[in-house]
C-alpha cells in the first residue's frame, strides 16, 4: 500500500487536497502518527485508519495548519465594524460565523471589534467552527502565547482584553459569553444547513486547501447560509473563488469583503460611489538580502545596488496611514518620492492598491506589474492584480494570477 491511500483518507475526511501542501506534508503527518502509535508498517497503519475514528482524528490533527493570529488582516475587522453599525437592527442580534475558527483568535477579534464600537454583548452572536478538536479546546480555554499577537494586533486591545499569567495571555471572560465554539467539519451535511442565517461570514484561509470540486461545495454552503446583503470576508488568495454574479466587492480593495447581492449583473465587479477610507495593512518588507538580489537582476529599474539605500520604512508607514483615511493623493505623493529614492515591490504594491481603490485601474495595474517585476512571487501583488483584472472583466488572467498567489501563499 502506498501514501496514496493516506492522501485519499485525508481528502475524504477534510477536503484537504494534496496539491495544496505537497505529498511530503502528507507523508510526514502519517510518519509522525505511526511513530506515536509505534507502528512501523504503512499497511498496518492504513488498516488501523480504515477502522478507527480516533486514528483518523489524530492524522487530521497532524495535517491541518492552525496558523492564525488576533486581527489577522486588520481591514477585515474594520469592514465588520462598518457593516455591523450600518445594518444592525434593534432587538435583532447580528449573527456572525467564523469558519474555520482555528484556535479562536478570529472570533475573539470580531468580539473585541464590536465591543470597542460600543455594542452590548447581547447584540451579536458568534458561531466559531473548526474541524480540529484541539483547536476548539484551545479556543474555549482562551489562553494565548505571544505568537497569537502580531504587528496587526493593536497594543491597546492586548491591555484591555487580556491578563498575563506567566507566559500566557488569558482572554477576558466577558468576550466568551456570546461565542459558541464547536468542532464541526464544513462538509458535514448538517453544517450551514439553515439558509439565510448569518449576517457576516468569515471564511478565511480554508478554501486554499481545497480542490475546485470541494471549493465549489464549500462556497455553495456559505452562500446559502449568508443572508442576502450579508457580508462575506474571505482570505487574500481566495477572492477569485467568490462568484462574481452573486457578490459585490466592498469598496475596500484590501479587506476582501463581499456583499451577497441578489440579481447582480454577471461580471459587474465595480461598486459605484465614493470610495470609503480603508485600512492598508503594513506588509512584511522583503528581507534586505532578498531585495538586493532581485534588484541586482533588475538593474534597469534600480539605481546602483552598491549605493546604500535610504531607510524609507517610516515614510511607507505614513503613506499607508494617509491611504487609510482616504488621502490617496498625498499617500501617492509619498510613494512617488520613496520610489525615486529606492524602488521596491512593497511601494509599487501599495501604489497599485491605492490606484485600484481609487478606480484608476490602468495605473493600478501598471504599479502592480512593476511590483511583480521586482518580486515575481509577491503574494500580495499577485492577489491584488488578480482582483483588479477581475474588475476589468479579464477573468481568465485574474484566475491564473490568483492560482499563482494561492501557490505562493500555501508555500509560505
Ligand atoms: C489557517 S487556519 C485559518 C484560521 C482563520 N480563519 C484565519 O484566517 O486566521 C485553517 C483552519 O482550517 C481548519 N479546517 C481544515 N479543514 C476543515 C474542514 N473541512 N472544516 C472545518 N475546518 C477545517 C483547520 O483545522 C485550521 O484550523
Amino acid at each position: 500500500m502506498s501514501i496514496k491511500k493516506i492522501i485519499d483518507i485525508i481528502y475524504k475526511e477534510t477536503g484537504i487536497d494534496v496539491h495544496s501542501m505537497g505529498e511530503l506534508a502528507f507523508s510526514n503527518a502519517a510518519n509522525n502518527c505511526m511513530q506515536e502509535l509505534s507502528i512501523s508498517s504503512l499497511t498496518d497503519y492504513i488498516i488501523l485508519l480504515e477502522n478507527s475514528w480516533d486514528a483518523r482524528e489524530k492524522l487530521i490533527e497532524e495535517i491541518i495548519i492552525p496558523e492564525t493570529w488576533f486581527f489577522r488582516d486588520l481591514s477585515a475587522f474594520d469592514e465588520l465594524a462598518r457593516f455591523t453599525l450600518n445594518t444592525m437592527k434593534p432587538d435583532q442580534p447580528v449573527r456572525i460565523l467564523s469558519l474555520p475558527s482555528s484556535t479562536g483568535e478570529e472570533a475573539y477579534s470580531a468580539a473585541i471589534t464590536l465591543h470597542e464600537k460600543g455594542l452590548s454583548p447581547d447584540s451579536f452572536l458568534i458561531d466559531a467552527f473548526d474541524i480540529s478538536q484541539k483547536n476548539i479546546e484551545h479556543a474555549n480555554n482562551g489562553l494565548y502565547r505571544g505568537n497569537s499577537f502580531r504587528k496587526e494586533t493593536p497594543d491597546l486591545y492586548i491591555t484591555r482584553y487580556f491578563k498575563l499569567y506567566g507566559d500566557q495571555y488569558s482572554i477576558d471572560d466577558k468576550l466568551k459569553s456570546n461565542i459558541n465554539f464547536s468542532r464541526l467539519n464544513i462538509f458535514n451535511p448538517q453544517v450551514l444547513a439553515i439558509p439565510d442565517y448569518y449576517d457576516v461570514i468569515f471564511c478565511r484561509n480554508l478554501l486554499i486547501y481545497f480542490n475546485s470540486e470541494r471549493k465549489n461545495i464549500a462556497i455553495g454552503k456559505i452562500h446559502r447560509a449568508l443572508k442576502n446583503n450579508g457580508l462575506l470576508l474571505i482570505g487574500h488568495s481566495e477572492a477569485s473563488i467568490v462568484p462574481a454574479d452573486k457578490y459585490t466587492p466592498c469598496n475596500t480593495v484590501r479587506s476582501f469583503g463581499f456583499i451577497k447581492t441578489r440579481n447582480k449583473k454577471p461580471g459587474n465587479y465595480q461598486v459605484k460611489g465614493n470610495p470609503r477610507p480603508f485600512t492598508f495593512k503594513r506588509t512584511l518588507p522583503a528581507s534586505p538580502a532578498v531585495k538586493t538580489r532581485v534588484i541586482n537582476k533588475r538593474s534597469e529599474i534600480r539605481a546602483s545596488p552598491k549605493k546604500k539605500q535610504p531607510d524609507t520604512t517610516n515614510n511607507m508607514e505614513e503613506a499607508r496611514n494617509l491611504a487609510n483615511i482616504g488621502h490617496y493623493a498625498e499617500a501617492l505623493a509619498i510613494c512617488s518620492k520613496i520610489d525615486s529614492m529606492s524602488p521596491s515591490a512593497e511601494c509599487y504594491t501599495l501604489m497599485g492598491i491605492i490606484h485600484g481603490a481609487d478606480n484608476s485601474l490602468e495605473e493600478g495595474e501598471k504599479c502592480l506589474r512593476k511590483a511583480l517585476f521586482l518580486e515575481p512571487k509577491n503574494h500580495e501583488a499577485l492577489a491584488h492584480l488578480s482582483l483588479l483584472l477581475n474588475q476589468k472583466g479579464d477573468k481568465d488572467n485574474a484566475d491564473l494570477l490568483m492560482k499563482r498567489a494561492e501557490k505562493y501563499q500555501a508555500r509560505n
